[in-house]
């Protein structure tokens, strides 16, 4: 697959297959995302490849919030469809009293998570890039063994075989966002 194609056709992929991608097609995309661009070579990215048991600890934990939120049923329609997710990567970025570095490292970090998933993409793997309540629970740094004081978390990703690729949705044209100056 072409770099053009996969940027055009990667969709964030919500409903997954059982299969687990091989860890050949994982370490390629954090391979991937060590390669985004990132200002004074910080690197400051971590990825937690979370195994089984910390992954049903963060379903857990997600439970418990939609259940506080939204009650039972909503909890367990939640629970059923994180614990059928087949691979899960927490990534977080290295924290900065330097306010500057504190942004550009995110951002970079960001960056990494892009390319992480057309890396995936381009293996035939679908990515879902979380940032829901549970990333900012004073649990998960606990769970998934980081320092909330050094690192935060950018995003919670979910990985897995698309059961379903949404239709692609733009709402803005090419016109309204680009701008053409003397
Ligand atoms: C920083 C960031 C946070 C996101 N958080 C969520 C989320 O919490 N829940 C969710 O369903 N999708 C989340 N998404 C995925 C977006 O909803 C998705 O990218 C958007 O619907 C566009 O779809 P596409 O990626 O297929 O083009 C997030 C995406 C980004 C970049």
């Amino acid at each position: 697959m072409d770099l053009h194609t996969a940027l055009l056709e990667r969709r964030t992929i919500s409903q997954f297959k059982p299969d687990v991608p091989d860890s050949e097609i994982i370490n390629r995309a954090i391979e991937a995302a060590r390669w985004a661009p990132n200002h004074r070579f910080t690197e400051p990215w971590h990825f937690y490849r979370l195994g089984p048991e910390t992954a049903a600890q963060v379903v857990q934990l997600n439970t418990e919030l939609v259940k506080a939120k939204k009650g039972e049923e909503a909890a367990a329609a939640k629970a059923a469809k994180w614990a059928a997710v087949p691979v899960w990567i927490l990534v977080t970025s290295d924290r900065s009293e330097d306010a500057l570095k504190d942004q550009e490292d995110y951002l970079a970090t960001a960056c990494a998570i892009q390319n992480l998933q057309l890396s995936l993409w381009a293996d035939g793997v679908g990515c879902k890039w979380t940032t829901g309540d549970v990333t900012r629970t004073k649990e998960l740094p606990e769970l998934c063994w980081f320092d909330a004081n050094c690192e935060r978390v950018v995003g919670l990703l979910m990985i897995g075989y698309a059961a379903e690729v949404p239709p692609p949705v733009r709402n803005k044209d090419l016109p309204q966002i680009s701008v053409d100056l003397p």
